[in-house]
């Protein structure tokens, strides 16, 4: 195995020293470029592409291409894995994510079965190997899961939801149903992740992104619980380097003491929060990956700049920062405003890094 050209992105998560801020954007490869929604064409659907493999390298590697990020994201999506536990998952055109079977008997609660990955998820775990193959190690490769409880909202409304309301409901009335349900999932993304690590993944991401839904109690016993037993399982090294692992929870900066509880290296901010005062108050602990918003990619190259910049003066200096926006790159911003936030990512940071 020869070593990595670029390990900015591994070492930040685990606060070691590095020369510059390194970045990447969640939803790095998606419907912004036209060269993806081109491949997508060519699959048919976007689930076709995920369970492509040839397919999803291809555009694994598209912003890589584009753009001088500093990791990869395998191109999957969080709902493969209610997808191989039998639920049927489907995209209708505009409407999002569905399920054919969501979870609306006991019984089918009670039948729930934890995929193996290996079988079940082979198509994820074949286009991690041909992704770190076709990279070369040029930059590492990020795996990624949902967290139990946003697999769950998913799992239950069966789609999208504004208000989250059968989930709620079961959370209140049948707050068992929705722990047998939790418990499945951690053991599912636990063995998944893992699975990920083994085929080739550097580093892995939980995206938690409906855990700010949540009330603070229910919060950390419906979410951040599972999220902990998910971590305490994971692989920390494999083929002699470190997995880092990142948590992500969306609305989740009340609870940035809790979630860095977990024994996770790195905690995701969206860009509600203040990342220097995230620092003050878990930096000692994790590394912080973020806090862009993503609607700064529809103003011009200099306000990416100044806003850039304010996210770097606030973490200030030295090493555990991962820049990225606080939540998915949206689907109408314009390619060239990308180059410019990773461009003043990489010109402003270094200043920050004896
Ligand atoms: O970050 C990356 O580039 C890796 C790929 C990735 C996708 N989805 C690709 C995708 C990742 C990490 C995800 C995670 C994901 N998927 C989450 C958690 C992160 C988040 O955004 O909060 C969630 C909630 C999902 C479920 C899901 N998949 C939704 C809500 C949607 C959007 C539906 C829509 O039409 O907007 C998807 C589809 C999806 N996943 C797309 C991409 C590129 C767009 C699909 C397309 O090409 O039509």
């Amino acid at each position: 195995m020869t070593a990595l050209k670029n390990d900015t992105f591994l070492r930040a998560l685990q606060r070691q020293p590095t020369a510059y801020t390194p970045v990447w954007l969640m939803r790095q490869a998606g419907r912004y470029l036209p060269e993806y929604n081109q491949t997508r064409a060519r699959a048919g659907d976007f689930l076709s592409l995920c369970k492509n493999p040839d397919l999803a390298t291809e555009v694994t590697l598209q912003p890589l291409a584009r753009f001088p990020l500093d990791a990869a994201i395998l191109f999957s999506d969080i709902l493969t894995v209610p997808d191989a536990m039998g639920l049927g998952l489907y995209f209708s055109q505009g409407e999002g994510p569905k399920f054919e079977r969501p979870l609306r008997e006991e019984w089918a609660i009670r039948d729930l079965a934890v995929p193996d990955p290996e079988t079940h998820l082979r198509y994820v775990m074949d286009a991690v190997s041909q992704i770190r193959r076709a990279l070369d190690n040029q930059v590492p490769l990020i795996g990624f899961s949902g967290s139990p409880f946003t697999l769950a909202c998913y799992m239950i409304e069966g789609g999208s939801s504004q208000d989250f309301a059968q989930v709620k409901a079961m959370l209140y009335q049948r707050p068992e149903l929705l722990h047998h349900i939790l418990d499945v999932n951690a053991r599912a993304v636990t063995a998944y992740l893992n699975a990920q690590i083994e085929s080739g993944a550097q580093a892995v991401m939980i995206f938690d992104t409906w855990g700010g839904v949540l009330s603070h109690a229910a919060y950390h016993e419906f979410s951040l619980r599972y999220i902990e037993r998910i971590v305490a399982g994971l692989k920390r090294e494999h083929a002699g380097a470190a997995v880092p692992n990142i948590v992500f929870t969306k609305g989740g900066g009340h609870w940035l003491e809790s979630i860095a509880a977990t024994g996770c290296d790195a905690v995701g901010l969206d860009w509600t929060v203040d990342i220097g005062l995230a620092r003050e108050r878990v930096g000692a602990k994790v590394a912080l990956q973020g806090n862009l918003d993503p609607a700064v990619l529809f103003a011009a190259p200099e306000v990416i700049r100044t806003e850039v910049a304010r996210i770097l003066e606030r973490f200030g200096p030295g090493s555990g920062h991962v820049f990225n926006l606080g939540h998915g790159i949206a689907q109408h911003t314009p390619p060239d405003h990308v180059s410019a936030l990773v461009e003043a990512v990489h010109q402003l940071s270094g200043k920050y890094h004896a």
